[in-house]
């Protein structure tokens, strides 16, 4: 487990900033970002257990940009399909609805979450580490034989209340015509960002227990509905820190504290189950390259 979602005592927002965010906290009025419209309806059908692939094509087709994006990422690195895809019914055909789901919140969260003016290389580390916890978190789940589509979600939503937050304060320091101090805000974000990831996977109509997993990442042993998942994306947070180290925060993660992680005993994980997820270290980097 890690100490970055503690917030540190010797720094504190100034007061006006503080108390409008404190205020928009408890008043639930936090500016959360929306999916794109076809990203929404994705995940909507996806709900639906009579919903059909053909439904989903007709519906992504009617958004280009996602289409295009789309089919450049299926057939990335990131997938991997044995032939190339080339048209949007194969993709969706090979692909099915969960896992359209997932690359059509990868381009959401890549085109309009981690999107913060200012701060562009700071937040595509950020989402390149997201990215990095997704892949590990999809093999652990391979290895339990959890289901994977849901423990990539965990591990690519599980900072997404950070870029969420860095851009709410980032404008509430302009509102209160105070300059804006990046490590002041980043221990107001390592506080607060498992709840605003939380909050905004509802808001995006996605499962309850991923939002719980966001909510107890850093603490997963408190979680009482979802303590395994969210074990796994703890562990899987670790080994995206090692394997892709954030631009502004490197975690203090070696090979030797991974293979000594306190979750790897809670999910019953063997030291050669360790041993091939560090393996897969150089083509995981080499996979998000490939995107972003
Ligand atoms: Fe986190
Ligand atoms: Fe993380």
């Amino acid at each position: 487990m890690t100490s970055s979602s503690t917030p540190r005592a010797d720094i504190q927002l100034p007061a006006a900033v503080h108390d409008r965010l404190i205020e928009r906290l408890k008043s639930n009025s936090l500016e959360l970002p929306v999916l794109p419209e076809v990203a929404s309806q994705v995940v909507t059908l996806s709900n639906d257990p009579n919903a059909d692939t053909r439904r989903l094509a007709q519906l992504i087709q009617r958004d280009q940009a996602m289409a295009g994006h789309l089919m450049r990422m299926a057939n990335s690195p990131f997938y991997s399909p044995k032939i190339p895809l080339v048209s949007l019914d194969q993709v969706v055909s090979r692909m099915g609805m969960k896992r359209i789901r997932e690359i059509a919140l990868i381009i959401s969260c890549q085109s309009k979450v981690f999107k913060v003016p200012g701060y562009e290389a700071l937040v595509k580390s950020h989402f390149r580490h997201s990215l990095a916890a997704a892949a590990f978190a999809q093999e652990i789940a391979r290895s339990r034989r959890w289901n994977v589509e849901e423990a990539f979600l965990c591990g690519l939503l599980h900072d997404v209340g950070w870029p969420v937050l860095l851009q709410e304060l980032v404008d509430l320091y302009k509102s209160c015509d105070v300059a804006f101090e990046l490590p002041v805000a980043e221990a107001v974000i390592s506080a607060l960002h498992t709840r605003i990831g939380s909050d905004l996977v509802k808001h995006w109509s996605l499962p309850a227990r991923l939002g719980e997993a966001i909510l107890y990442h850093h603490d997963p042993l408190s979680s009482t509905i979802a303590s395994q998942t969210a074990m796994m994306t703890n562990l899987a947070d670790d080994l995206a820190h090692l394997t892709v180290p954030l631009l502004d925060n490197p975690r203090a993660v070696n090979e030797d504290s991974v293979r000594a992680h306190p979750m790897l005993q809670h999910l019953n994980m063997y030291p050669d189950e360790m041993d091939a997820l560090l393996a897969m270290r150089e083509h995981i980097t080499q996979m998000i390259e490939a995107v972003a």
